[in-house]
């Protein structure tokens, strides 16, 4: 049997190993979407958090930075992530005091002049992690080298520029946690098999006849189009590592990502965008977001206990292409071998 026409094998799902390699091979080499350019104003700071890493988002003079949010003294956070972004020309830490500018860079220290060794400013700046802004979101890479932006984006940017650099405020958001493998909900979310017979009244009314179905596969990520309105398309994009971006006609956006917090639990974050116009009918949009995606849980969370009974896979579908072509990326970026993917 091909390899490429198969679906990955149970055990990347269940393994304990697995969770640190994803993040050393996959997660780190890749992107993410951390915040909302419209929720972080002129000399902010808000501080996230990105694969167990404290981060500390700051914006001064247009530039958004990803700082690591840790005191290089004895570790303290500068800012709390249950805040919202704060106000700030300066980063305090409520510790000892060091002060630092909003681009890193240590401004002055408490006492300085009696610490026990030479001190220099210079040497204790906050560390800085690659950070980009795109399509009104903020995209942070937690290793040194990620795959560029635009590669990682290819299909997005190719099929949706003018549409994703629309204005956008963050309307709402959620977060809740799955009983399952992260890549169960990325690839139920890339599922367009399970549509018609799993959201019947919600998330098929929204894509409509699986005979009006449009899919463009890239190297990094795929699209599925459905006809809306009188004459737009509907665009869900599947991307890696593990997010999903909703593009309606009007204008919306909706943002939903996996990240992982066990080998057996992830979180689905959901942020709904759109223009501060829009915002009237928001809590119906998230009505309905809520509604397919807890018809979801309930598969992912079933789907995991298949999986950790020893299951191995049957045949992929052509519907179920989108769940492939990520699949694929993610055995390159893990550098997964011949008979590693036979299980
Ligand atoms: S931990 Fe920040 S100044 Fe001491
Ligand atoms: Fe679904």
């Amino acid at each position: 049997m091909d390899a490429s026409l198969s679906f990955l094998p149970t055990w990347l799902y269940t393994a304990a190993e697995i969770p640190a390699r994803e993040r050393q091979r996959y997660a780190e080499r890749l992107w993410h979407p951390v915040g909302c350019s419209s929720e972080l104003p002129e000399e902010h700071a808000q501080a996230t958090q990105l694969l167990e890493l404290p981060l500390l988002l700051t914006r001064e003079q247009g530039t958004v930075r990803a700082l690591l949010n840790r005191c290089p003294h004895r570790g303290m956070p500068f800012q709390d992530p249950r805040q919202g972004a704060q106000p700030c020309r300066r980063l305090v830490c409520p510790y000892h005091g060091w002060t630092y500018d909003l681009d890193g860079q240590l401004r002055a220290a408490a006492r300085e002049a009696d610490f026990l060794q030479p001190f220099n400013r210079a040497d204790w700046p906050l560390s800085a992690l690659p950070c980009r802004e795109l399509g009104g979101l903020i995209w942070v890479a937690a290793g040194p080298e990620p795959l560029p932006l635009e590669d990682q984006l290819d299909l997005l940017i190719d099929q949706a520029a003018g549409l994703l650099e629309q204005p956008r405020r963050l309307l709402r958001s959620n977060s809740v946690e799955l009983h399952c493998n992260w890549k169960v909900a990325h690839d139920n979310t890339l599922d367009d098999y399970h549509v018609a017979i799993a959201h019947p009244t919600t998330l098929h009314r929204e894509q409509g006849p699986v005979r009006g179905y449009r899919h463009l596969l890239s190297e990094h990520g795929s699209l599925l189009a459905t006809p809306w309105g009188p004459s737009g398309e509907f665009l869900t994009f599947g991307l890696a590592p593990w997010t999903h971006l909703l593009l309606w006609p009007d204008g919306r956006m909706a943002l939903i990502q996996f990240p992982p917090l066990a080998i057996d639990r992830c979180r689905m974050d959901v942020w709904l965008l759109a223009e501060a116009s829009q915002k009237e009918g928001v809590d119906t949009w998230m009505d309905e977001m809520r509604t397919f995606l807890k018809e979801d849980r309930a598969l992912v969370e079933g789907g995991q206990q298949g999986y950790a009974s020893g299951l191995r896979p049957g045949p992929a579908h052509r519907l179920e292409q989108r769940i492939l072509q990520q699949q694929a990326l993610y055995g390159r970026l893990m550098g997964l071998t011949d008979s590693e993917l036979k299980g």
